[in-house]
């Protein structure tokens, strides 16, 4: 992910709202990704957060008044606006939308951005019904069909203490939609199948065999390939994560039900990633009420599972299959074979039981080994950095079998 936004220009405006401490964040966000910030405040946004933080942060001054005095010459509104690869205005305030609807130029933020061309992501962020304002409603309808890419604001126990849409997304949220502004749509028309999480295979009502997983890689994968313009289907075992935005989620919880859901979208896509940890075995019988405590200890008979990616690898007709593969040990032998045994294309790799990588983690360390025998060892990174090396490996993939007539 960091490749996508390394050394870009990205402008911040931040306006007169109550969320303005959030751009803050944002911003802090941004610089880790080792982007170049500038940021815009309005002279309303100064009375909600001081400058001083987002220069520190940004290591730039902040612009505010069009008519500062300065030293150089420039055309600041002008070179700023050129420079920018993309622009995110948040919180942007009703009054901004309005403004910007209505094309006026009255200060340094709305200047720029009339002679700005890069993408532009506003947040509107506002009491529900200054939002549900049919002037509001009518500006935003404007700005969409202008070309500003517009954020739905979350809803729910606002500031001001109404209930309803107006919350500004978490900066995270903002981040992941800039970021799929910026990056290529090289999965347009692609139909990505995408499978996360663990399972669970009850044996009482209350009790079940699972495992650790947290379903991150592969939601950081369904999040990616939704960036790059896929049309993602995400079929998950039980997982705190929410929905990444614009992908098909299917929660399962048994791995038969994964299996069963699976095999329903297979025949649709052409990409599959396999990321979930599914059990491997399942109780062989389910009893209907919970077991008592009792004096001695129960003995569960367990069966196979159905395995899910060699079936897939059975099956599969003209797709790119990828699997994972966690292991505790003879990582990139186990792996291997795997990959053989499956019919995969590409496999990941690794090895449970390190510091920052595996189950839970937000980061992890995986070796990527190919059907040719190829073998591309990453270092540690974020999951979400991962997925989008994978898309990048996958999409070669695809490319040079195209290229052999395979
Ligand atoms: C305490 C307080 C909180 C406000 N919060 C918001 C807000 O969240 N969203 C919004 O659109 N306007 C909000 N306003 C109104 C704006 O500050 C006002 O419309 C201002 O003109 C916006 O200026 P700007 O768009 O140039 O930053 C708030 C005003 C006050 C006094």
């Amino acid at each position: 992910m960091k490749h996508l936004i390394k050394n870009k220009n990205i402008i911040i405006g931040v306006c007169g709202g109550i969320a303005a401490y959030k751009s803050v964040e944002l911003l802090r966000l941004l610089k880790k990704q080792d982007a170049n910030v500038r940021v815009i405040m309005t002279r309303n946004a100064r009375a909600f957060v001081g400058s001083l933080t987002f220069e520190a942060l940004s290591g730039q001054p902040v612009w505010t008044s069009l008519f500062e005095e300065r030293n150089d010459a420039a055309i600041r509104h002008i070179d700023w606006a050129r420079e920018a690869d993309a622009v995110v205005i948040a919180p942007a305030t009703a009054n901004m939308i309005g403004k910007l609807a209505g094309g006026i130029a009255d200060d340094a933020l709305t200047t720029v951005m009339l002679a700005v061309t890069s993408p532009v992501l506003l947040c509107p962020s506002m009491n529900t019904h200054m939002y549900e304002n049919r002037a509001v409603q009518r500006n935003l309808e404007i700005l969409r069909r202008d070309g500003y890419y517009i954020l739905e604001p979350g809803s729910g126990e606002l500031a001001c203490g109404t209930t309803g849409p107006g919350r500004l997304p978490e900066p995270e949220i903002i981040l992941d939609r800039l970021i799929s502004y910026l990056c290529p749509k090289d999965l347009k028309d692609k139909q990505v199948l995408v499978t996360a999480g663990p399972t669970q295979e009850p044996f009482d009502p209350v009790r079940f065999i699972s495992n650790p997983s947290s379903g991150k890689m592969g939601f950081s994968v369904a999040k990616a390939a939704e960036q790059r313009g896929g049309k993602v289907t995400l079929i998950t075992g039980p997982s705190h994560l929410s929905d990444p935005l614009n992908v098909t989620v299917i929660r399962v919880q048994t791995a038969d039900e994964m299996a069963h859901s699976v095999f329903t979208h297979m025949e649709d896509a052409q990409i599959i990633i396999k990321t979930a940890a599914v059990s491997d075995f399942k109780p062989k019988k389910e009893v209907r009420h919970k077991i008592k405590k009792g004096d001695s200890a129960i003995t569960i008979e367990t069966q196979k599972t159905q395995d899910i990616l060699k079936e897939l690898g059975r099956k599969k007709k003209n797709q790119v299959l990828v699997g994972f593969a966690a292991e505790t040990e003879k990582l990139e032998q186990n792996a291997a074979q795997k990959l053989v045994e499956k019919n995969l294309d590409m496999i990941a790799a690794n090895l449970l039981g390190n510091p920052g990588s595996g189950f839970g983690e937000d980061t992890n360390k995986v070796t990527l080994i190919y059907k040719d025998g190829r073998k591309e060892v990453l270092p540690q990174m974020t999951k979400d950095e991962i997925a989008h090396i994978l898309l990048d490996r996958i999409l070669e993939l695809g490319k040079s079998s195209r290229e052999s007539g395979d």
